[in-house]
């Protein structure tokens, strides 16, 4: 197991209020999440208030947690270990109202001794956010907290702007940490090392030598309990109004003034305020063939399960570059990457039929999952004799390092920085706003959906998109695997 640094977990004991506790997000990562970092003694004390809609008591939801560790956790679980985090596992349904889950709190902070801080997780749909917060506010469980929103924030720019001023009504801003998990994620953090702690790359990193960049993010998942969150929600407010463009928000800032929230966050959104509205004809809608007989889906549903779109940010860095955002459910691969294709040399001495240039231009790729990878592709020689060129490429693979025991899953790290009350990695009022700003052209007037097949890479339309560069999805070439031997 990895050691704990001194100093990361939060000093103060937490209690954690699990809204939305039997849903999908809780189960798959948030219970698992917990397990590790109260195990690991990341969280020296915690319990944990579980509220939902299911009328469970405490024993039905250890039970429940208990089997999502099993399906869900990466790690594997003790049965010491479960059954000292079983004994902090608390439950209320959520109909029996603000009194009852106050005393459930009140009890689980007598258990913890004094000094106690409460965590409230908000693992909600937009629509029952606001509810939850004036149940905490009416159980008086606001002094002493911090509250943790999940995405999407909002609708639109009308709802978000409502949404965050009647939520500064119940909590101040520093109580607020509104959660987007791709910048949890290790290799999003590192995308911020790999510009700003090298002199390398930074002074190629922009529209002199960068042709085009990707963000392609392809799911193999269909909808799996979801239909109710999802039907509402669709592709684009699901993943790229949050986390793709969040994403973009680190590949495109401005170096910082320092690695500190405000400065961060002041880069993140100048590239938000220099996107230019998302033009409908730029973007391709796709919905999987199967989707409107999904149970909980209407049969004549115009949700999108699939988005790519093309989109610029109008800066002295970039204006002329275009960003390739692309992402769906059911598709051919699960994928999280980020490409960055260099302009190709201005002239060629090479001989016609050498291979330069044949296979595409030279790409900087980040793998942006838990065992993260890097790679920066290049034309070089093949052997023997004459000039014929090939590409070829270095590559970096975090699970080579032997450090792949001390990842944080994107979740866990991001509970840990809010109980600490640290805002570097989560996202702001004004940045949220104003992507809702940038999308509104694209809310307004939505392209008709198109059909694909599950286990595609999309409706056909999205190769035009594209063009005349090309997806860089499927990978012509796959990684190098460390364990095969060369020839
Ligand atoms: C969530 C979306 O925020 O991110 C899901 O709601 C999506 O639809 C998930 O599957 C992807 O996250 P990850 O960490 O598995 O890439």
């Amino acid at each position: 197991m990895a050691k704990v640094p001194q100093g990361v977990g939060p000093k103060n004991p937490q209690v954690v209020v699990l809204i939305g506790a039997t849903g999908d997000l809780a189960r798959r990562r948030l219970l698992p999440g917990l397990f590790h970092l109260c195990r690991t003694g990341f969280i020296p004390a915690c319990r944990i208030v579980g509220l939902g809609l299911d009328a469970l008591d405490a024993d039905g939801f250890r039970k429940l947690a208990r089997e999502a560790l099993a399906q869900f956790s990466t790690r594997p679980v003790a049965d010491a270990d479960w059954t000292k985090f079983a004994a902090s596992l608390d439950y209320v349904p959520q109909k029996v109202g603000a009194a009852v889950l106050k005393a459930a709190v009140t009890k689980a902070e007598k258990a913890l001794g004094g000094d106690g801080r409460r965590m409230h997780y908000l693992s909600v749909p937009p629509n029952a956010a606001l509810s939850s917060v004036r149940l905490l506010a009416e159980a008086e469980l606001v002094e002493r907290a911090g509250i943790i929103m999940e995405k999407p924030f909002g609708t639109d720019l009308a709802s978000a702007v409502s949404l965050n001023a009647k939520l500064h009504d119940v909590f101040a801003e520093e109580q607020i940490f509104r959660i987007d998990h791709f910048l949890g994620k290790e290799p999003a953090q590192n995308i911020l090392a790999f510009r700003f702690a090298n002199g390398l790359f930074e002074p190629i990193w922009n529209r002199n030598f960068i042709d085009h960049v990707q963000i392609d993010v392809p799911e193999t998942l269909g909808l799996d309990r979801r239909a109710a969150y999802y039907e509402d929600i669709g592709a684009y407010r699901d993943m790229v109004v949050t986390h793709l463009f969040q994403i973009l928000g680190f590949m495109a800032m401005e170096p910082p003034t320092a690695l500190e929230p405000a400065p961060i966050s002041e880069e993140k959104n100048k590239v938000f305020r220099s996107m230019v509205p998302i033009d409908p004809r730029d973007v391709v809608r796709g919905q999987y063939a199967g989707y409107r007989e999904e149970p909980g889906v209407d049969p004549e549903s115009d949700t999108e399960t699939f988005i790519a779109l093309k989109c610029h940010i109008d800066n002295w860095r970039w204006a002329g570059v275009p960003f390739f955002l692309r992402t769906g459910k059911k598709m051919a691969e699960g994928q999280r990457i980020i490409s960055i294709a260099f302009r190709e040399p201005p002239k060629s001495m090479f001989p016609p039929g050498s291979g330069v240039g044949a296979q595409g231009p030279d790409h900087l790729t980040f793998d942006l999952a838990d065992a993260s990878k890097v790679s920066l592709s290049f034309y070089g020689k093949r052997p023997g004799p004459g000039m014929r060129l090939d590409k070829q490429s270095l590559q970096f693979a975090m699970h080579e390092t032997g450090l792949m025991g001390d990842v944080l899953e994107a979740y866990e790290r991001l509970i840990l920085d809010a109980m600490r009350g640290d805002h570097t990695l989560f996202t702001t009022a004004d940045g949220i706003e104003q992507l809702w700003r940038v999308s509104q052209p694209l809310l307004d007037a939505p392209p008709p959906v198109r059909l694909y097949a599950p286990g595609s890479w999309g409706p056909k339309s999205v190769h035009q998109l594209v063009a005349p560069h090309a997806w860089r999805l499927p990978f012509e070439r796959e990684w190098r695997d460390p364990n095969r031997a060369s020839a």
